[in-house]
């Protein structure tokens, strides 16, 4: 009989250790542990065992049962913990790519502008975008209850600030701060209280430029512009200096870019204002306009992304649409 036993115990060992997974292993429980299994009919054989063999055969048989319960059971939880873990990681799966993102189009575009003008010698000045009404119009020489003032519908704080309506106060403070020689490029936000539509939008970004020092004139205006648009859109880009009004300068003109899509009929696009600043301005300042003399201008960033990517509506660049995003 403890032969059988050990036959038994040996037999259970060589079936779990043979490559088993759970369908097998519960052949195993069934073929020896079940409730009609090899162990339930050696108990049966112990029950009709002589008297006298009885201690000796009945502890072996039930340490042994015991001790194959217990491998069995260990099996059984290594085999749950892999297979149900959350920890549990297969290595053969392929990896998750990582998503980079890119600079948003406005940022790029307003770099490359930037580049353009370090190049020439430009620094790069910022003001706020909450500004005094005093500083969005009235130092730029328009007077209260001027009709120039509708030239730009303006978010008012309270009676005396504004949201910004362009980067131009910003050369009033830079006058105000720094003694000329002046050459700078001043970026920003600005804000318009208009209806929004494909072409207009509460807010955009603009990029103002001054230069004041004895000398200037409009000619290396000009030159400063051109040499901007052909680095910007390439030497055979169209363009035109059309005269205009603004109350800060002093002849004005604006800058049109001919625009061509593919299949379309061209035509002009406005991309900036400039002029010599007007003298009054210059004196606003504290800045002597008999001795000093100085040009300005003032580009909408979003204009000149437009027209170079031939994106046809300024809302695009404000929804954070990916699909939009990921074009450029
Ligand atoms: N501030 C003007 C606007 O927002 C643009 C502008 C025109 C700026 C002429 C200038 C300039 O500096 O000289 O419409």
């Amino acid at each position: 009989m403890l032969e059988k036993i050990n036959q038994t115990v040996k037999n259970f060992e060589s079936d779990i250790s043979n490559g088993v997974n759970k369908d097998k292993l519960e052949e195993i429980r069934v073929k020896y542990l079940g409730r009609k299994g090899l162990f339930t009919r050696l108990f049966e054989e112990f029950k009709v065992l002589p008297k006298d063999e009885k201690p000796k055969v009945g502890k072996h048989l039930n340490e042994q049962r015991t001790k194959c319960q217990n491998k069995f059971d260990e099996l059984i939880s290594e085999y749950d913990q892999v297979s149900d873990s959350d920890d549990f990681i297969d290595l053969t799966l392929p990896g998750r790519k990582k998503e980079l993102g890119t600079k948003h189009i406005l940022t790029q575009t307003l770099e490359e502008i930037k580049n353009v003008f370090k190049g020439l010698g430009f620094s790069v000045y910022e003001g706020p975008e909450l500004e005094s009404d005093y500083n969005n119009f009235e130092m730029l020489n328009f007077p209260a209850d001027h009709p120039a003032r509708d030239m730009q519908d303006t978010f008012f704080i309270n009676n005396e600030f504004v949201l910004r309506t362009h980067t131009s106060p910003v050369q009033v403070r830079l006058m105000q701060n720094k003694k000329p020689p002046l050459r700078a490029i001043m970026p920003g936000k600005v804000y318009r209280n208009e209806a929004i539509s494909a072409k207009s939008y509460c807010l955009f970004h603009q990029v103002e430029g001054l230069f004041v020092d004895t000398d200037v004139t409009f000619a290396e205006l000009k030159g400063t512009l051109v040499y901007f648009a052909k680095q910007f859109y390439g030497n055979d880009v169209k363009y035109r200096f059309r005269p205009s009004f603004f109350p800060f300068t002093e002849p004005s003109a604006e800058v049109d870019i001919w625009w061509q899509p593919k299949g379309k009929e061209g035509k002009w696009l406005e991309i900036l204002g400039c002029g010599m600043v007007d003298p009054n301005v210059l004196e606003n300042v504290g800045i002597d306009s008999e001795k000093y003399t100085g040009y300005a201008f003032g580009m909408g960033v979003e204009r000149i992304a437009m027209l170079k990517y031939g994106i046809n509506d300024i809302r695009l660049f404000f929804d954070n649409d990916k699909r939009f995003l990921e074009q450029f």
